[in-house]
């Protein structure tokens, strides 16, 4: 750079321009820069993404680094690399070449847009780069538009949102996989030369088995509290695939966007095509730094009502199952009312009339009473919950139809289907997904919600459900030119039709179910308050799971239930006060049939909503720590959340392997102020005797250097004696 070198400042942006080709774009947010090389006429360059950059560092940062990497690759002038990018142009051009026009900034309300606006250098063809950087959390989305203005429409085979290069030396990735039941397994792994490829192509969900959100550790084994971490979510309903290229060169090659297979557009003259944000984080502080950052943005930017703490439930599923009935539901509903409860969810089997909804089989599209198991309708419901003094909300899965049902018998085209062949069915053998491409199954499915709230505007809540893939590829409404747009115009409908229930029912709380975490995506969230993390309820394997989905999504954001015992997935019976534990360090709720529960377990239950209601702001508003992992196999998990003033805390411990005499680590604390002093209190108490620590203060950075010693059973009566132990403290600074 030339001493001639201008620094333009704009708030959160800056250009560094020198001689006539470098032109230096700085993006900030509080801690952190990302920075672009745009010279007019030239390529876009990636530079850096790391630590807030001084405005000396950012002088000279292209000398400091060996990256020569096009911030945007498109395919065809540099065949050998991978592209983000590629395209078949109207006259069978299969290459791109694209340069800056121009950079424009636009100053948002939290955020500052900057976009550099590239062009093909001979033809009429466009894509506009995004980089969307918070002011008050660090957190830059990026995303591209794609248009042109060829004869002819152009093919795009290739199109993903952002690409980012990592520089290589000891990076481990940080990822989620899993299965039904079985959401959100954390993976950890060194970067090795070759392709790591994480991808979806569910169709309808797209969280149960692998998640499109990724972290990258820079100092080797992932920590949780030290170390520098890149972290990147991609916020799409739909098909992704997320790669990562470690070729011959000294950067790791990351691409994030739309999962193209079977997805080729057709991309006709001056419609735009707008690939979905990626939002990247970067942090110092480690992974729970990182994790910090996603929830603070995820509740401030992503999550439907996000600043506003969530009702304490009951779903009736695992009570009762397609068993519903006015007299049942209305014990349920006393029984939560009485236990402190906030809110009761019906769950399915309530709907249908020529085919009442008995099981899994039927009648999903007719979306009526079934009178007979409720003879006074949803308004009977609505009037039992006032009388309890608590609010109503009900199930419904609005995108599926069943063959079995009026609606298939009306519109048989709705569906998405094969021409010319019998579609492959899902859930109860008689299960399909709606043609969601198609507008006049978006008002339907507007009007399954709109229909619902204008009758019963009494509803508070949505369990909105998806328990099926898309298994047939064809739209009845796409044109044959066009089918291979189906993933993406499906979820297109999909978004869109959420926009419109939004725009009219601001208020309404919904959730995101899909067989349980199937739509735990940041593309999902806007229109979501929470999703349901699983349909396994077992305390124990919900530790893993929770602890994988939370580094991505807020405890806000994340049902987490009480449940019988045994466990009606794993079939493990784990002792009530260890599920209420692991419950409460999520969004609580209640899956279970209260009539069957003892009046000791309903104390329980009582006594642990009334303290889940102190610690409510701080578990869903505050910052999580997490301290020792589930996965490292030490015996013991530990996480704790701070509220923002450091003031609070709460700090969950689960032994998670049980043997006797075992020496489990002393767990140190994080997140608190090193210089306040806090008192603790037992949360969820079953022992004879409060623990030693009880009631006693400690200063933050005892209990950060060296802890607190947890006794890993439990004093209680010697038949209560069980081989699970867990405690929730409760700590309070004490000024
Ligand atoms: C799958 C969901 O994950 C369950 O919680 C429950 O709502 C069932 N569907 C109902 O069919």
């Amino acid at each position: 750079m030339s001493a001639k070198s201008k620094l333009y400042l704009l708030a959160g942006l800056s250009f560094l321009a020198g001689n006539a080709m470098a032109q230096h774009i700085c993006i900030s947010t509080p801690n952190t820069s990302l920075v672009l090389n745009a010279p007019n006429g030239g390529e876009l360059k990636y530079l850096y993404y790391g630590s807030k950059l001084s405005e000396t560092d950012l002088q000279h940062i292209n000398d400091a680094s060996n990256c020569n990497h096009t911030a945007y690759p498109v395919y065809g002038m540099n065949c050998p690399g991978e592209a983000a990018l590629s395209v078949k142009h109207a006259d069978g051009n299969m290459s791109t070449q694209m340069e800056v026009v121009s950079v424009s900034t636009n100053q948002e309300k939290q955020s500052t847009l900057t976009t550099i606006h590239l062009k093909d250098k001979v033809y009429p063809f466009y894509v506009d780069v995004h980089y969307k950087a918070y002011q008050d959390v660090d957190m830059i989305e990026t995303w591209t538009e794609i248009s042109h203005t060829e004869k002819k429409p152009v093919y795009m085979s290739q199109f993903s949102s952002a690409y980012l290069p990592i520089r290589r030396g000891n990076v481990w990735l940080s990822h989620l996989s899993g299965s039904w039941a079985n959401e959100g397994q954390l993976t950890q792994e060194p970067l090795q030369p070759g392709m790591t490829v994480i991808k979806n192509k569910d169709g309808v969900r797209n969280s149960h088995t692998s998640h499109a959100e990724v972290m990258f550790s820079l100092d080797g084994k992932p920590q949780e509290n030290t170390g520098r971490v890149i972290g990147a979510a991609l916020c799409y309903t739909g098909n992704y695939k997320l790669k990562i290229d470690t070729d011959d060169s000294d950067y790791h090659q990351f691409y994030a966007g739309i999962n193209e297979e079977n997805s080729s557009y057709m991309l006709s003259k001056k419609e735009v095509f707008r690939t979905p944000a990626v939002a990247l984080t970067y942090s110092d502080k480690g992974l729970s730094g990182a994790s910090r950052n996603f929830h603070k943005w995820g509740r401030t930017y992503k999550l439907a009502h996000g600043n506003v703490v969530r009702d304490i439930l009951l779903n009736s599923w695992e009570g009762v199952y397609f068993d519903i009935n006015q007299k049942g539901m209305d014990q349920m509903m006393s029984d939560i009312a009485s236990m402190g409860g906030e809110l009761f969810v019906m769950d399915d089997g309530w709907f249908g009339d020529k085919y009442p909804r008995k099981n899994d089989s039927s009648s999903l599209g007719d979306w009526v009473t079934d009178k007979n198991k409720l003879p006074e309708g949803i308004e009977g419901l609505i009037r039992d919950a006032k009388k309890h003094g608590i609010k109503f909300g009900i199930w419904i899965e609005p995108e599926m139809a069943n063959t079995i049902s009026e609606l298939y018998e009306k519109h048989p085209e709705w569906i998405l289907k094969a021409p010319q062949r019998d579609p492959v069915l899902g859930r109860g053998g008689t299960q399909v997904v709606l043609d969601l491409a198609n507008p006049e199954v978006q008002d339907f499915v507007f009007k399954v919600v709109d229909d619902l709230m204008t009758q019963y505007p009494d509803i508070a809540y949505i369990k909105w459900d998806a328990n099926m893939a898309i298994m047939n590829h064809g739209s009845n409404y796409l044109a044959a030119d066009k089918q291979s747009h189906m993933y993406i115009e499906y979820h297109k409908g999909f978004e869109s039709v959420c926009q419109r229930i939004r725009a009219k029912y601001p208020d309404l709380v919904i959730q995101a179910c899909a067989s349980g975490g199937g739509r735990a995506n940041y593309g999902y969230l806007p229109y979501f308050d929470e999703f349901w993390v699983s349909d396994n309820t077992d305390a124990l394997q919900r530790i893993y799971m929770q602890w994988g989905t939370s580094y991505f999504f807020p405890a806000i954001a994340m049902a987490s239930h009480i449940s019988a015992a045994p466990n009606h997935q794993t079939f493990r019976t784990v002792p009530l006060k260890y599920r209420i534990d692991v419950a409460m360090s999520g969004r609580l709720g209640m899956e279970i049939q209260p009539k069957n529960m003892t009046d000791e377990e309903k104390e329980l239950c009582r006594k642990a909503i009334a303290d889940y209601k102190k610690i409510r702001p701080v578990v869903q508003l505050g910052d999580i720590y997490r301290l020792v992992s589930p996965y490292d196999h030490l015996g013991v998990a530990s996480l704790m959340y701070t509220s923002p003033e450091k003031d609070k805390a709460a700090f969950y411990w689960w032994k998670t392997e049980h043997f006797v005499n075992q020496h489990l680590p002393r767990v140190t604390m994080a997140g608190l102020h090193p210089d306040k002093t806090y008192r603790i209190t037992e949360l969820n108490r079953i022992d004879n005797q409060p623990l030693p620590f009880e009631g006693k203060v400690y200063s933050g950075a005892f209990l950060m250097e060296n802890g607190l010693e947890i006794p890993y059973t439990h004093k209680v009566d010697y038949h209560k004696l069980n081989d699970y132990a867990s405690r929730v403290l409760y700590l309070e600074e004490v000024k």
